[in-house]
């Protein structure tokens, strides 16, 4: 059984609401094993640098309800290289870090599996973006609370959307995935919602939103991810065509921050208790995940091999519910 008695905890890439309760709940599980536990800073850089703090059960109070991560995050160029990552697998042997739980997205699981493919340190992914863009979980640390706070957003956007008679387009983050736009779209009841996964074309969107008015719609709101598309030129678009006056509303960074929402902290409880029992069975380089089974695991590899699909079906259930 390979020795575990050093647990190191690194918050990389993007920041998600629920990261500190995912260290928080590490930490603990982990000081309930007996384990030393160190949280880098600065993501990668922090590993670099060996820049870390010694984490206890009473320096992680009073963070579980607080969005963003205590110990900062970046997108770090450290693991590029070969000399980089060569750099960070001889500081964490020197530090005698046996494993490392790796918090982030799906850019953050590739470079964990890079590294554990160099380093003696077993790896462990906590899937914590708002993204949700991670294969073989169903649901990432951060994902609900950001959903949650573009459905807050847009509600009040409706509420003067509907009372001048305008249709608005509102831009959600997601520059690579449509989960934020799909599952928030299809809670606000969008008319068209625009994913960078499914294609479209402007005439498309037009027709889409002639028809709502054809059916008695008095205002109209579409939902599109940052990545699908030029949200400007689709609002200019919709304002020459439609009999309407057509707005722009871009959501932007205040979905990534804010206090966590129930779910995301329960979720982070839930993986770090999975990551904490997994290394202490022996597992090495595995993601932590929820699927149809509950929570468990998947090895890193399977994960970062793979690119998480968007469910197509909730796209059919919204045209029937926005009808
Ligand atoms: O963390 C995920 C995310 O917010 C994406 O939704 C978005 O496309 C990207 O990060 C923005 O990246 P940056 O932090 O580099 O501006």
């Amino acid at each position: 059984m390979s020795r575990l008695k050093t647990l190191g905890i690194v918050t990389t890439g993007g920041d998600a609401p629920g990261m500190n309760a995912a260290i928080r709940a590490l930490t603990r599980f982990g000081k309930e094993r007996n384990l030393h536990v160190l949280g880098f800073h600065k993501g990668w850089d922090g590993v670099e640098a060996m820049d870390f703090e010694i984490l206890g059960a009473r320096t992680v109070g009073g963070i579980l309800q607080a969005g963003g991560t205590f110990l900062q995050t970046s997108r770090s160029k450290a693991l590029r290289t070969d000399e980089g990552v060569k750099k960070l697998t001889e500081n964490l042997d020197t530090l005698d870090v046996d494993a490392l739980a790796v918090l982030g997205g799906n850019g953050s699981m590739k470079s964990a599996f890079k590294l554990g493919e160099q380093s003696s340190t077993r790896m462990i992914g906590i899937p914590c973006t708002i993204d949700n863009d991670v294969y073989g979980t169903d649901e990432t640390v951060g994902f609900d609370t950001a959903v949650n706070t573009a459905v807050e957003q847009i509600d009040k956007i409706r509420d003067t959307a509907k009372s001048m008679g305008r249709v608005f387009v509102t831009e959600v983050m997601g520059r690579n995935h449509g989960f934020i736009a799909l599952h928030t779209g299809v809670a606000v009841g969008a008319d068209v919602i625009l994913m960078p996964e499914v294609e479209y074309t402007q005439e498309s969107v037009i027709e889409n939103m002639q028809n709502c008015t054809k059916r008695g719609k008095r205002s109209g709101l579409v939902v599109m991810a940052e990545g699908a598309g030029d949200s400007r030129e689709i609002t200019r678009i919709l304002d020459y065509y439609l009999n309407a006056d057509v707005r722009l509303s871009i959501l932007g960074y205040s979905q990534r921050g804010g206090s966590p929402s129930a779910r995301s902290r329960f979720l982070a409880n839930l993986f770090a208790k999975e990551a904490i029992d997994s290394l202490t069975k022996g597992d090495e380089d595995i993601l932590v995940v929820l699927d149809d089974h509950g929570v468990g695991t998947i090895p890193l590899k399977t994960s970062v091999s793979n690119e998480k699909k968007i469910d197509e079906e909730y796209l059919a259930l919204n045209r029937v519910l926005t009808l």
